[in-house]
């Protein structure tokens, strides 16, 4: 009798087990391929004039969990320069942020809410972005595909954990030359263990090198 209800009870554990896979597995499997749009950036109003190319770079950053945010705002106020924040109309939060996995294990656009600032007008970015799966995250990408960043002249600043190498980086602006966007610089910032007043300490600094870039070029 006990030994029945023993059997009984291992079957029951291991059936629920099997559910909860499958579950996980289609929801995967569901997240993978549901069709997502890349929509971003709002063109300027018809009828107005070519916007004047503005001399300081724009400040884009894309920043999930805050760090990004965080080295771009230090960023802004460093070099005085004005910033965009990406928005991603997605849900990133469910299920161990798979969407986020999703999108870099199958190279997949985002949905991005409309950008309030007219990108044509610089001619310089800084592109701020964590690193998702040693890629730049899929918002990031999503805008660098989709927006006409063709000529313009970047500085990439890219957050990452440390699982992030010279191979990755030499990918990444491989991606960004494809997209016709001269890289100036690429900086990486561990974040992982990390004090706010680290971050800004570590943003500073490189606030200071592209400063002195610019200065030397004349840009
Ligand atoms: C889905 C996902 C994938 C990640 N992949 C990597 C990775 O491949 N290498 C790494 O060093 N860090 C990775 N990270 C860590 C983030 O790059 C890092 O925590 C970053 O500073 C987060 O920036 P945020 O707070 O602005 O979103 C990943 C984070 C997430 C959410």
């Amino acid at each position: 009798m006990l030994k029945n209800k023993r059997t009984w009870y291992t079957m029951r554990k291991s059936a629920m087990k099997r559910v909860w896979l499958s579950s996980v597995l289609l929801l995967a499997v569901y997240y993978a391929f549901v069709p997502y749009g890349h929509a971003g950036p709002t063109a300027p109003a018809p009828g107005t004039a070519a916007p004047e190319t503005l001399h300081k770079p724009l400040i884009v950053y894309y920043s999930l969990t805050g760090t990004t945010k965080t080295i771009a705002t230090e960023l802004a106020s460093a070099l005085s320069c004005e910033t965009e924040q990406i928005v991603s109309k997605k849900y990133r939060q469910y299920l161990w942020k798979i969407t986020c996995v999703n999108d870099q294990l199958f190279d997949r656009d985002d949905d991005l809410a409309p950008v309030t600032t007219d990108l044509t007008k610089y001619n310089q970015l800084i592109i701020a972005s964590p690193v998702w799966i040693h890629t730049i995250s899929s918002p990031m990408r999503t805008l660098i595909k989709y927006n006409g960043f063709k000529n313009k002249k970047v500085w990439l600043v890219l957050t990452n954990q440390g699982n992030y190498g010279a191979a990755d980086e030499t990918s990444i602006i491989k991606f960004l030359n494809d997209w016709g966007i001269t890289v100036k610089g690429c900086y990486s910032i561990c974040t992982t263990g990390k004090t706010v007043q680290e971050l800004h300490q570590h943003a500073r600094l490189i606030a200071q090198d592209i400063a002195k870039a610019r200065n030397q070029n004349k840009d």
